[in-house]
């Protein structure tokens, strides 16, 4: 299959879960920041998509996604270097030093430090929620407390850290993506490159520090308390 098969079809499948994987994202970022309003709000939410069937359905699409778009990006990786054989930072090294942006080359590092993160972050959060309350692990917390989870996590400065370096590393793992993306989609021609890449920007950024401003609120205490105004009617 041309898809599997051909250097094209590899480069659009690392686009389309890549993308994919962006509007999980975008959903989880505008999720978390409910959180920053109102804790009975975002552990609705919580609640809502627990451990149902159409939650695990589709943690298993994501799972499949993610897991689609790491394999894909290890043959791609080695395919490029196998076909650029020893000189493989020529590119950077000559003409085109300067114009080579530093999250391109580092696209397999930063994917790398994404997938650790994520690994620490599912056994904050999946493991002690959806995972729990299939299996009724019993926990600190309970499995739909999003709220808690989220202000237990935080409430340890090593995980601050570590999160900031995770976000940080994804923003730039994405800001490159998102317009590679484009390319491969077949948006060609420098103006609307330039435009895509600045769309591309600019999405990432805001979608980034969404999720990094949650982090810091809850870290520094200026996130609401679970019973807060505008969820107690008060
Ligand atoms: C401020 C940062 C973040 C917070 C507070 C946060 C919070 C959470 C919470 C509470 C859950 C459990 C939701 C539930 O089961 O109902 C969760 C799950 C998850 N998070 Fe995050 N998250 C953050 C950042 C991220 C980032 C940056 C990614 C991806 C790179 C990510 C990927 C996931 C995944 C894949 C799941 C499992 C989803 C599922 O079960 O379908 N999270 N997160």
């Amino acid at each position: 299959m041309w898809l599997i098969n051909s250097s094209i079809g590899r480069k659009v499948v690392m686009s389309v879960t890549g993308v994919a994987l962006i509007l999980f994202l975008t959903f989880h970022g505008c999720m978390n920041v409910v959180a920053l309003f109102s804790g009975k709000a975002y552990n609705m939410i919580c609640e809502m998509l627990g451990a149902n069937w159409y939650a695990v359905v589709a943690t298993m699409g994501l799972a499949a996604l993610a897991v689609i778009h790491i394999v894909f990006a290890f043959i791609l990786t080695a395919q490029n270097r196998k076909a650029r054989g020893n000189s493989r930072y020529d590119v950077a090294t000559t003409v085109n030093a300067g114009k080579v942006e530093w999250a391109s080359k580092n696209m397999l590092v930063l994917g790398i430090i994404i997938c650790l993160g994520l690994l620490l972050h599912l056994f904050n959060f999946w493991y002690n929620m959806m995972f729990a309350e299939i299996v009724g692990m019993p926990a600190k917390l309970s499995p739909t407390d999003g709220f808690g989870w989220i202000q237990e996590t935080f409430s340890n400065p090593v995980f601050v850290v570590l999160y900031i370096i995770w976000l940080v590393a994804i923003w730039f793992h994405l800001s490159h993506g998102f317009w590679s993306a484009m390319q491969t989609f077949g948006v060609n021609g420098k103006i609307w490159l330039k435009r895509w890449m600045c769309i591309g920007n600019i999405y990432v950024a805001l979608l980034m520090l969404a999720f990094i401003v949650v982090v810091l609120a809850f870290a520094f205490g200026c996130a609401p308390s679970l019973c807060d105004a505008a969820a107690c009617g008060m």
